[in-house]
Formats: C-alpha cells, structure tokens, sequence
C-alpha cells in the first residue's frame, strides 16, 4: 500500500495513493460509481464520458468532497477523439496508471431481427473503443514501466445471452484482447485483466423487459441483482497494488449466476 492513515488507532491504507485513473463511461452507472471509490482511495481520476451533462454533475460532486478529477468528453469509438482524451490527461496530471476500460452500450435484438447497424453501433464502442482507449495509453505506460488496464466484459460474453449477439460477441472479444494483452504486456510490468459483470442494477439493466430480469433473479444463488458498488470493488482491486500478480485473468462478478 503507498500511503497509510490512522482512524481511530486503526491503520487505513489508501489503495491508489496519487495514481491517475482514466475511466470510460465514467458519468453514469458503474463507472461513476468507480470515480467515487477510487477517489476515496486517492486517485486523481478522469472521467472520460460521452455524455457531457452527468459527467459534469459527477466532476462536481467529486472536487466538492475534495478530490482531483476532470471531465473529458470522448467518444470512445473514434481514435481521434481518444487521443485527444489521453493527450489531456497526461497534460493535466503527467502520468496515467490505470486505464478502465467501462464505456458499453447495447443494442438488443433477435438475431431474425439484428439490423447492420445494431451490430456496428456495438462492435464500434464496446470492441473497438477497448482497443482504442488501450493502444493510446500504451506507450506511456510501457516507458513508465508499471500500469494497470481493466476491460469490462459481461456475463453474456462468457456465456451467451437471449438478444444479444452483437454484445456478446463484444464481451467475448474483450476476453480475447485481455489474455492477448497480458501475454504481450505483462513483460513491460503491466497487468491486463477483465471483470465480467452478472446483471448489474444500471441504466443499462434499466431497458430490459422485466420478466426477463425475473428469470434471471431466480437463477442467482444470492437472489439479487448485482450492485454498481460490486463491480467498482472488483476494479478496485484490480487496479491497486494488491493485485500485482494476478495478470490475464477474468474476474466474474455475478452472484454465482452460472454455477
Ligand atoms: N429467456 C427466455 N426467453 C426469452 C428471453 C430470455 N432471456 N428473451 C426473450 N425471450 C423469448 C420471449 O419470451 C419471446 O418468446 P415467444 O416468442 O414464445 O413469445 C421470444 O423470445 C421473443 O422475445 P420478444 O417478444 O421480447 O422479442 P422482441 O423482438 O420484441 O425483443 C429483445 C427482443 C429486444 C431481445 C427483448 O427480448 C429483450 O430486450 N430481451 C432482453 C435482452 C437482455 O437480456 N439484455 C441484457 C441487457 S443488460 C446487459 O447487457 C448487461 C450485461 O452485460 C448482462
Ligand atoms: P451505463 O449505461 O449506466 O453507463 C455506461 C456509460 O458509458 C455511460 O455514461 C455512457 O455515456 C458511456 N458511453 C457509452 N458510449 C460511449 C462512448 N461511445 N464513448 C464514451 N462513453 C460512452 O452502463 P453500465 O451498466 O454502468 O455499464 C458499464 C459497463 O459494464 C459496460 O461496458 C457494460 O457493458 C458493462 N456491463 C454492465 C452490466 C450491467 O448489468 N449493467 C453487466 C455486464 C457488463
């Protein structure tokens, strides 16, 4: 742990003491979530997000408690606009150590009825927006000599899910990438790893018909729907120094769904 505080004669190690934290989607659900850990852990954390009004809201919120952070509008399926995002982070706090790869969408349907652009809509943020964000932090990295990138795949990438061809088929790629990165990475100190999210209660899960979130309630051995605070605790430790030596692994946060 870098940096050690007493509370109440108890000794608290701040887990991600002065490292900088990028993360994609990080106005809304999950990964606005990991903002408010990782900052109370002590990162300085950019919020890279498409949606300019939450990811304000959040800035707002975080450097009123305190915190280092900013905003930075990114579409993360657009290499330029992703360089530009990592350009202003390294100009803002000179260095990056974690790179949360959490920026997802979907756009279900059955493969009868999946149009061309469904599929390209989701290969182009959940796929190619992983590969973007990475490559253009991976340079700094390696001269750095240390860092951490987290991809978020899901529980339809592992296993399949009713509707979601083009998702999965995503998450399922990010699974690739991760195992991909980890072997040609992990030589230069970077660790490369993957959270794979059960059904997580988010604006995303929002949009699912409600019989469907029923069924699959009765499958989970806990009986519940995953929290945002559940994942952002996975991340968390995949991002601090305690996971150092866990490389190319796939960390399945799902209340026990599929056993
Ligand atoms: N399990 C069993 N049967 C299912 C099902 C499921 N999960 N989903 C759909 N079906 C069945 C329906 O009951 C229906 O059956 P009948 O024809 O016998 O009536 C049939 O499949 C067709 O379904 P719909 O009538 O709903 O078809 P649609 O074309 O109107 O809608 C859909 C299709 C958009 C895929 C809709 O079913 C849907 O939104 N399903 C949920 C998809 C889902 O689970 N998405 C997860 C989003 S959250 C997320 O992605 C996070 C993550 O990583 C897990
Ligand atoms: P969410 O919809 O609440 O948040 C996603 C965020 O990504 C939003 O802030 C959105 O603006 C941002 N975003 C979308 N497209 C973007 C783009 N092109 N560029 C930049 N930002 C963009 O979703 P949630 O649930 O927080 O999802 C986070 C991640 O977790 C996603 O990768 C998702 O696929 C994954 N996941 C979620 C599960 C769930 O049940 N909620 C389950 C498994 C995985």
């Amino acid at each position: 742990m870098s940096t050690i505080e007493k509370e109440d004669g108890i000794q608290i190690g701040k887990r991600l003491h002065n490292k900088v934290a990028i993360i994609t989607g990080g106005a809304n659900g999950i990964g606005r979530e990991t903002a408010f850990q990782f900052v109370r852990e002590g990162a300085k954390v950019v919020l890279a997000d498409f949606d300019q009004a939450a990811g304000e809201e959040v800035l707002n919120q975080l450097t009123a408690q305190g915190a280092a952070a900013i905003f930075q509008k990114v579409d993360v399926s657009k290499v330029e606009s992703v360089k530009q995002m990592v350009e202003t982070a390294l100009n803002t706090y000179g260095k990056i150590d974690i790179l949360i790869n959490n920026a997802g969408i979907t756009r279900d349907g059955m493969l009868t009825k999946l149009t061309p652009e469904q599929w390209q809509t989701v290969i182009d943020v959940n796929l190619s927006g992983v590969f973007y964000c990475t490559q253009a932090v991976i340079t700094h990295m390696i001269e750095q000599g240390k860092g951490k990138i987290i991809n978020t795949s899901s529980i339809s990438g592992v296993y399949g899910n009713i509707g979601q061809t083009n998702y999965a088929a995503t998450k399922a790629g990010v699974v690739g990438m991760t195992k991909t990165w980890a072997k040609e990475l992990g030589r230069k100190g970077i660790c490369v790893n993957a959270v794979a999210p059960g059904f997580i209660e988010t604006g995303m899960t929002a949009k699912v018909p409600e019989k469907v979130i029923e069924k699959m309630i009765e499958k989970i051995p806990l009986q519940r729907l995953g929290k945002p605070s559940d994942i952002a605790k996975a991340y968390l430790f995949l991002a601090s120094d305690d996971s150092d030596y866990v490389n190319g692994t796939v960390l399945h946060v799902d209340g026990g769904i599929m056993i």
